[in-house]
């Protein structure tokens, strides 16, 4: 790990001055025009434009989860390059019907019928169009710590961030109290509040709706949000609480579903079926497909009332040989079960983190998603955003990749499911090294700079 840091400043440079010139910006958590500039990636490392190495403790933008460049990936985009790479949307093609099977074999009964996109972000938008269509009403709630894309219907029930220059946003959505137990809005703790976030939550939907409510969309544990479980029992009280009202339960496991979490999808934990479920990310091993996927009922009804949706490339045979072939990874590596051992390697480490350094205030997660959470205090938690980013920045130099999630003060960790015990080490050591400086045990000195 960081070896060959010879950066190769010519080339860097240029592509910098071109970068600089023709690429937009508007990234999520980066909008400065500065390298690395990534060139390949393979298993749980990528190298830049220079060389250097890094350990992928974010899987690319999550969708590497079954490791970069997987071979069983490569192999099906190359045939379908000798096959066919895109077809007529509204004809069936071979590579769709078998993705669709595949991916009704794995979801439980009855979701069974599959609609194909091309990212998390439509996938949740025709998720939220087949409930308001099925139920006749169009509000939706989610959440306040929620994350379900950044297409204009979706952002309007992300409510981690990204609003602000948006302007108005399409209505009819909410915001509901999110089960965030560690730092809970109510000051109440679990579970002697008997889930009071949803009953405040749906006393002020009752109050607001006009009648026309359609669904709640929610993660079954908050990525983007700052890696939030919540707490057992919460969704199948949320989706009891949601079918009182004839609203639909989505449950968008594009960040969780598919193994990452140690089991094939997040709701199983709490023996919950959803009524539309949304996967995306590393279900194309590295392209981009996205699913949504529904009882025949809804499926039937909304199709008979006219609803039609298509993306040109949807249901390309490219895209879906691509996603078969995930499906074929996660089932013959296990990787459930190699996500089980990558999360419980990681808490160890990070849980002796916690007793060494006060700032490590809370561990959380599960499986390939975990995270922790800084703060200065462990009695009034006052995030350590400042230290957060200073740790994040110390192992990005040194070569290991993760992202920064609550303004700092979350540093989540999503290891492809192709790392090793030592890989695992090495990056907890840097992540140690970095605390150490930032976060002298017991003795935390607010926004203190870490010594490179
Ligand atoms: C839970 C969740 N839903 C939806 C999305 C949006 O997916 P995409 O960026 O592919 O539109 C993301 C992206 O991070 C996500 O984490």
């Amino acid at each position: 790990m960081a070896s060959a840091p010879k950066a190769n400043s010519s080339r860097e440079a240029d592509l910098l001055a071109n970068a600089a010139q023709f690429s937009f910006r508007a990234r999520m958590d980066k909008k400065t025009n500065e390298g690395p500039i990534f060139e390949r990636g393979s298993g749980s490392v990528v190298w830049d434009v220079g060389g250097k190495e890094y350990l992928d403790f974010n899987s690319g933008q999550m969708c590497a989860a079954l490791g970069h460049n997987h071979p069983t990936i490569t192999a099906a985009i190359k045939a379908a390059c000798d096959t066919m790479l895109h077809a007529h949307s509204s004809h069936y093609n071979v590579k769709e019907i078998e993705l669709a099977s595949r991916l009704g074999a794995i979801m439980p009964r009855p979701l069974q019928k599959t609609l194909f996109g091309e990212s998390g972000a439509d996938a949740n938008e025709m998720a939220m169009m087949i409930a308001r269509k099925y139920t006749g009403g169009f509000e939706i709630a989610s959440p306040h710590i929620s994350f379900h894309g950044l297409s204009d219907a979706t952002r309007a029930v992300t409510f981690s961030g990204w609003h602000a220059g948006h302007g108005h946003l399409p209505g009819g959505t909410y915001a509901i109290v999110a089960p965030y137990c560690y730092r809970c809005p109510l000051n109440q703790t679990f579970p002697s509040c008997k889930f009071a976030c949803l009953k405040t939550s749906f006393e002020l939907l009752d109050a607001q709706t006009t009648g026309r409510p359609a669904a709640v969309i929610t993660e079954p544990l908050f990525s983007a949000g700052g890696v939030i479980e919540p707490p057992p029992g919460w969704l199948k009280a949320l989706q009891e609480m949601c079918h009182q009202r004839n609203m639909l339960l989505i449950v968008d496991e594009e960040q969780t579903g598919l193994g990452k979490l140690g089991q094939m999808f997040g709701f199983q934990a709490e023996g919950v079926v959803p009524d539309i479920v949304t996967v995306a990310k590393h279900f194309g091993g590295g392209v981009g497909i996205s699913a949504v996927t529904t009882t025949a009922a809804i499926e039937d009804k909304v199709v008979r009332e006219g609803y039609a949706a298509t993306h040109s490339h949807a249901n390309d045979p490219l895209i879906c040989a691509a996603g078969t072939a995930s499906l074929d990874v996660i089932e013959k590596e296990n990787v459930p079960e190699k996500a089980r051992k990558i999360g419980a390697h990681m808490r160890l480490r990070l849980e002796a983190f916690q007793q060494r350094y006060e700032m490590i205030g809370d561990v959380r997660g599960r499986g390939q998603l975990t995270g922790i959470e800084l703060v200065r205090d462990r009695q009034t938690k006052e995030p350590a955003t400042d230290e957060g980013k200073a740790v994040g920045k110390f192992c990005f130099q040194q070569g290991l990749i993760f992202s920064l999630r609550r303004d700092g003060s979350v540093l989540r960790f999503v290891p492809p499911s192709t790392t090793t015990d030592d890989q695992i080490d090495a990056a907890m050591d840097l992540v140690g090294k970095a605390l150490e400086t930032v976060a002298p045990k017991r003795n935390m000195t607010r926004g203190s700079a870490l010594k490179q």
